[in-house]
């Protein structure tokens, strides 16, 4: 089965590559795909913004897509920035916003998690989401370079999200268990008949 994923983003890509290889499910990129779309993720959910993405790239190719959506939910910020993580502020200073807005929370209160949810439109045009997260705290500074956007806040147990490897960090991220949660779908339904 060939899936189309409706994201422009190489590391999206890689990681679905790396965990749909395994089933024989073939990842295309838009441009593989022969498409450009760049949807306005106006929805209120990640489910919803991830509904978005796939239909826009549905509405043009008529096979298999994927899309995801995801952001970070800040407990003591009563689960902001969440839907709008991208929109939080300019891209290089996400992580300072967040330090700045939660400098008088203390370390208990620091409770945080990242949401996924993947969204899979089969052939037929029938839609199933899915999710996947992953618990961890806000430290009280930036730590590591690796990953994008949070990582360098985001503690998972003793390490940032920024200070783990990528294969370290698709092993237990939001995004890798919603992938994971949609393999085990693909493989409890016969992915012959969604194609
Ligand atoms: P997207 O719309 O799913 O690409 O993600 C929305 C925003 O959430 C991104 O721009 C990032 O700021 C943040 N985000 C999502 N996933 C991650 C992650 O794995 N690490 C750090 N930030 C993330």
């Amino acid at each position: 089965m060939k899936i189309v994923m409706a994201t422009n983003n190489q590391n999206k890509l890689r990681e679905a590559r790396e965990i749909f290889g395994s089933l024989g499910i073939e990842i295309l990129s838009q441009k593989e795909a022969g498409v450009s779309v760049n949807p306005e993720e106006n929805g209120t959910t990640f489910a919803e913004n991830a509904l978005i993405k796939a239909r826009a790239v549905y509405e043009l190719v008529h096979l298999p897509v994927i899309a995801d959506d995801s952001g970070l939910c800040v407990d003591a910020l009563n689960g902001a920035p969440g839907v709008y993580s991208a929109r939080y502020a300019p891209e290089n200073l996400l992580c300072e916003t967040l330090l700045e807005n939660m400098k008088d929370i203390p370390a208990e209160q620091r409770t945080a998690r990242f949401m996924t949810v993947v969204a899979f439109i089969n052939k037929n045009g029938e839609e199933i989401t899915l999710e996947g997260s992953c618990e961890g705290v806000i430290g009280f500074e930036k730590r590591g370079s690796h990953g994008f956007g949070y990582d360098p806040v985001f503690m998972y147990g003793d390490k940032s999200f920024a200070e783990l490897e990528p294969e370290q960090k698709n092993a237990v991220s939001h995004r890798g268990a919603a992938f994971r949660n949609l393999y085990d779908y693909f493989r409890l339904h016969d992915t012959q008949e969604e194609n």
